[in-house]
């Protein structure tokens, strides 16, 4: 118990510290000034919403670069009252860039990466290519705001599932110990990218009419159906996004020999995933705690009407910033469990949300 506390104690001296350098040193910042920003991917599905959130949140903009594939150049945008034209992406589109936010796959940041540095621009990573570097963190601003000053030029926001996961799990390790996590996750089409979202309303309309096409965009239909996850297979039989939580988790909350298994399933939903959760404790921790340590956490509501049998659904959380908690209770099986399910905007808090969060971190006026 007391080691835990002085381990605790040290950590936050550490962190303190850390970030007092790093606000010294000015560099890990942006300039104070309006920001030349790109969005690489800005006609994506994760791409478009930052832009929104961008302009809602008065990101300090004087120029916005909007980036894609041949696809979309030429198609117009309309952002803070001012019509845009996204342009394809080419070696001059990061000259004098100050932040770049990309969200075109990890081969599309991992091609532009030397052009964005040459310009020393801060690039902030969507795409799977940079999280596990140990060079580069990985950030959740409600959980580890202060490895943002870590950056060499890159900071990588975590997989959608684990962002919403590890929301739940940050606040409720400084009750108990955490031993063991096991999660289920149910995720929307549009965790595959705008194009899987046409798809499921194409395929379930088609079903309707009795007309089923095969899907182009995912490997099965999503139409009345649900399927694994399909990611990539890895030789332990988990899949590349089960494996990608189990990482990630461990990184974000600096706990490398954190016990945690997931299994990832697609369900036909167009928007946001949800997360069946059950976590064990070092000791028993009674529901109405956790509630209460959830209630006073940031990004999270609670949703739990044990009468009305009223939980969280992926609709309570449509285009909203907060992920929603709900059904905490002892686990039957284990006393020092506790099963949970939760709802989050895998596009808003999941990708574009998180994304400016920590790029909000970054700028200078907010550490006077
Ligand atoms: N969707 C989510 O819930 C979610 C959550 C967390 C992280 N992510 C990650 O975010 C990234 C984007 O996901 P998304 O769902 O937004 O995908 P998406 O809807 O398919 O959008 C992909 C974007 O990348 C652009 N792109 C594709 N190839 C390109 C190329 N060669 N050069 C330049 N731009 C190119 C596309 O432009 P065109 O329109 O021209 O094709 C489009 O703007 C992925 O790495 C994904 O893993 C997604």
């Amino acid at each position: 118990m007391k080691v835990i506390f002085f381990d605790k104690v040290k950590k936050h001296i550490f962190n303190k510290f850390h970030t007092f350098l790093t606000i010294l040193n000015k560099s890990s910042l942006l300039p104070k000034r309006s920001l030349r920003v790109a969005v690489l991917g800005s006609s994506g599905a994760v791409g478009s919403e930052l832009i929104k959130i961008l302009e809602e949140r008065n990101f300090p903009i004087s120029e916005l670069i909007l980036l894609s594939s041949s696809r979309s150049a030429g198609k117009k945008i309309i952002w803070n009252h001012k019509e845009y034209s996204i342009k394809e992406v080419n070696e001059k589109s990061f000259e004098n860039v100050d932040l770049v936010f990309a969200s075109a796959g990890g081969s599309i940041s991992k091609k532009w990466l030397s052009t964005i540095q040459d310009q020393n621009s801060i690039l902030i990573d969507n795409s799977s290519a940079f999280r596990l570097d140990e060079n580069v963190p990985l950030v959740v601003p409600e959980v580890n705001p202060n490895a943002v000053f870590t950056h060499n030029g890159i900071i990588s926001n975590p997989n959608c599932t684990t962002i919403l996961l590890s929301l739940v799990l940050a606040p409720l390790s400084s009750i108990a110990q955490i031993k063991r996590i096991i999660v289920s996750t149910y995720q929307s089409a549009s965790g595959a990218g705008q194009l899987a979202m046409e798809e499921l309303k194409l395929l379930t309309s088609q079903s309707l009419q009795g007309n089923p096409q095969k899907p182009k965009i995912l490997p099965y239909s999503l139409a009345f159906n649900l399927f694994l996850h399909n990611s990539p297979m890895q030789l332990n039989n988990y899949c590349e996004e089960e494996m990608k939580m189990i990482n990630e988790t461990r990184k974000i909350l600096n706990n490398p020999s954190l016990k945690l298994t997931a299994t990832c399933v697609r369900v036909p939903i167009l928007r946001s995933h949800s997360e069946s959760v059950n976590i064990e404790f070092s000791k028993a921790i009674k529901p109405h705690e956790a509630i209460l340590k959830l209630k006073e956490s940031q990004g999270i509501d609670i949703i739990e009407d044990y009468q009305a049998n009223r939980f969280p659904m992926p609709e309570d959380v449509k285009e909203k910033d907060n992920i929603a908690v709900g059904r905490v209770r002892t686990d039957l099986s284990n006393p020092n469990a506790l099963e949970l399910w939760l709802c989050g905007d895998q596009i808003r808090k999941g990708a574009a949300l998180n994304a400016v969060q920590i790029a909000e971190i970054l700028l200078q006026n907010h550490h006077e």
